[in-house]
């Protein structure tokens, strides 16, 4: 046996982590063994505050029974089935349960494993429907900068984060990006949605002046996360709808965090008030137990491909394991505690004392913007002069030391509780990261 796999104590060698500092990661690990509720519980017991839903992912809370019961369940029934020209119940049964719940006409359902294939799923259904219409010259994709879709190909080139790129050279050809809405000039502290920056989404009649009749749809986040929190202008969504419409684009919303319940409501397209023609989600919808992904599409998307196909199959497209059973099963008990526990509307309910704590930090040395939308929050740092990330890194390392996890993108933290969150946690969590703010002062 080689020395990577020898079964030693404490080995941390052979898992190479994913977006992680291994090696320093590997000098000072930081272990979670076990979640309950709203907290983690580290290895040697220490409980942290989970300010993050694990990954924006854990909406519902940690371990929550109904969905630990309902996985053991179908993996005593049926541990896997192929969705290849084969079915199982609970993967329609879950199909059907997210189509009760997705904007009015996005009711059909394609499943993946993940946020990453949903975005590489949505941009091959775009593709294939424009082809299926006739209008096959339509090949060109358009992302927005600091857009976060995932990391396949797909993924990486219509989002707009460099260091997720640029390690790689060839991306997909046919893809240009809009601006990002990021305007602190404008914009910064605001409460909620911000009032200026509509006029950014008229960036996309500039690129059909410049590509033509060759674009097929448009993605982004209707709130970009990953990327460290930019909440959509007023009237901005509503502004790309509406020249995607005139222009023959479909529009696919990547509401892999902002899905179940994040901003309050189901999805968040029912919040912002726009309705894509393709809806992205993943995480939430298993409250993250079991990895899984999917894709909502518009009846009229799905009839143009589907029905209007040859016999034979009409989309060749799919994953060993979409619509596996343990993650239809999980899927299906989670959404059925969003409904029976009003998951969103406890969001709703607590998300102004939520604004108030994030922006109870406004006066704290360094922070340079905070901004916030249903219970996700932004708190924008100013960087140490020549060593970007520094400060936000150590306030990460400090904050988890007195039990709270909190997320980092460059400078800026996120945070993104799960929606079971109680006021008492909220002090807790805004009067925690102040101390670690404060102490990184200088
Ligand atoms: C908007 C968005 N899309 C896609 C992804 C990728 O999801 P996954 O990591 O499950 O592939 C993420 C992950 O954070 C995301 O925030």
């Amino acid at each position: 046996m080689n020395e990577i796999s020898a079964p030693r104590p404490n080995n941390l060698d052979a898992f190479w982590m994913p977006y992680t500092a291994n090696r320093a990661f590997k000098g000072s690990p930081r272990m979670l063994a076990r979640a309950e509720g709203m907290s983690y519980f580290t290895n040697d017991n220490r409980e942290v505050l989970d300010g993050t839903a694990g990954l924006w992912c854990c909406n519902a809370g940690h371990g929550r029974r109904e969905i630990v019961e309902a996985i053991q369940a179908q993996a005593a029934v049926m541990d896997f089935a192929p969705t290849f020209q084969l079915g199982h119940p609970i993967a329609f049964q879950a199909a059907a349960k997210i189509a009760e719940h997705t904007p009015a006409g996005l009711d059909r359902i394609f499943f993946t494993n993940s946020g990453s294939e949903s975005a590489d799923t949505a941009l091959k259904i775009a593709l294939a429907y424009q082809r299926a219409r006739g209008q096959a010259q339509r090949v060109r994709l358009i992302g927005r900068e600091r857009g976060y879709h995932g990391v396949g190909f797909g993924g990486i080139s219509v989002g707009g984060i460099g260091p997720n790129r640029k390690q790689f050279g060839a991306q997909l050809p046919y893809v240009d990006h809009l601006p990002h809405t990021h305007l602190p000039a404008e914009n910064a502290f605001s409460r909620g949605v911000p009032a200026h920056g509509a006029h950014l989404a008229d960036a996309l009649d500039n690129l059909v002046a410049l590509h033509g009749d060759t674009i097929a749809a448009v993605i982004v986040e209707p709130l970009a996360g990953s990327t460290g929190v930019l909440v959509p202008p007023a009237g901005y969504l509503q502004r790309l709808r509406a020249l995607c419409d005139k222009h023959g684009i479909l529009l696919i919303f990547d509401e892999v965090i902002t899905g179940f319940g994040r901003l309050g409501t189901f999805f968040g397209s029912e919040r912002v008030g726009v309705t894509p023609d393709i809806l992205t989600m993943a995480k939430g919808l298993t409250n993250a137990a079991v990895p899984m992904g999917a894709v909502a599409v518009h009846d009229k998307v799905y009839r143009a491909i589907v029905d209007e196909a040859p016999a034979g199959i009409e989309l060749f497209h799919g994953y060993t394991y979409s619509g596996h059973p343990l993650a239809a099963a999980a899927a299906v008990a989670a959404i059925d505690l969003h409904v029976k526990e009003d998951l969103p509307g406890r969001a709703r309910a607590i998300e102004g004392y939520f604004e108030d704590g994030a922006h109870s930090l406004k006066d704290l040395p360094n922070v340079i913007d905070i901004r916030n939308y249903g219970l996700v929050a932004g708190i924008e740092l100013q960087g140490r002069a020549g060593k970007p990330t520094d400060r936000a890194v150590r306030i990460f390392q400090r904050c988890f030391d007195t039990g709270l996890l909190i997320r980092t993108t460059g400078d800026i933290i996120a945070l993104s509780p799960p929606l079971i969150i109680e006021k008492h946690h909220v002090d807790r969590m805004f009067g925690t990261l102040a101390e670690a703010i404060r102490a990184e002062a200088a």
